[in-house]
């Protein structure tokens, strides 16, 4: 049975440890890498924590999944950015991704959270499928990150 955690810093080695095997798992999906991530300090995940809300999808003990809420500075209160969707392999294809996806929209209505927004790159079909399901629409196209090759897309959903 999996359960969605919404995980505060009692959790930190749960998220820590997620995120990290995500970048090891799927170099190529994120903007950031796993030797950028496995430097920081306990305070910066902290710090990231704090700006954020994370959600970790629970086999039992074990994360098999995670996404993560977090605000950016230029953006108003009422809206996050969706980042670090990740599921494990073993586990895709069982709506976990989109029950991911469920949580953070209950928990962006509980909290005045009225904008998603998240940015995937082109060439990510299954990524950008699952969006579009859970009703992300695409409003910029054909951005780039400075330093990570293609295209991405920026979606948001009006919760
Ligand atoms: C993208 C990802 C999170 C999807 O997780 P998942 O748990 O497998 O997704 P779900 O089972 O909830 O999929 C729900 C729907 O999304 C779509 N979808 C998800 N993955 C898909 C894929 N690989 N190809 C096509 N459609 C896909 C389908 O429409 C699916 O519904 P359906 O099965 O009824 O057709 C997962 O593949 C993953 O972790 N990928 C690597 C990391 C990544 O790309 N993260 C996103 C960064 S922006």
């Amino acid at each position: 049975m999996i359960k969605i955690l919404r995980a505060d810093i009692s959790d930190l080695e749960l998220v820590k440890a997620t995120r990290l095997e995500s970048l090891r798992e799927s170099p190529d999906t994120f903007t950031s890498s796993l030797e950028i991530e496995q430097e920081f300090t306990n305070e910066q995940w902290l710090e990231r924590m704090a700006r954020s809300q994370y959600f970790l999808a629970l086999d039992g003990e074990t994360p098999v999944g995670i996404a993560c809420c977090i605000e950016q500075d230029e953006y108003p209160n009422n809206k996050r950015k969706l980042v670090s969707m990740w599921i494990d392999p073993n586990y895709r294809n069982q709506n976990l991704g989109s029950d991911l996806i469920d949580d953070a929209i209950n928990w962006a209505k509980e909290n005045d959270i009225s904008e998603i927004e998240l940015d995937v790159f082109e060439k990510n079909l299954g990524a950008k499928k699952l969006y579009e399901k859970k009703g992300f629409v695409m409003t910029r196209d054909n951005n780039t990150f400075e330093g990570y090759p293609g295209f991405y897309h920026t979606y948001v959903l009006k919760v």
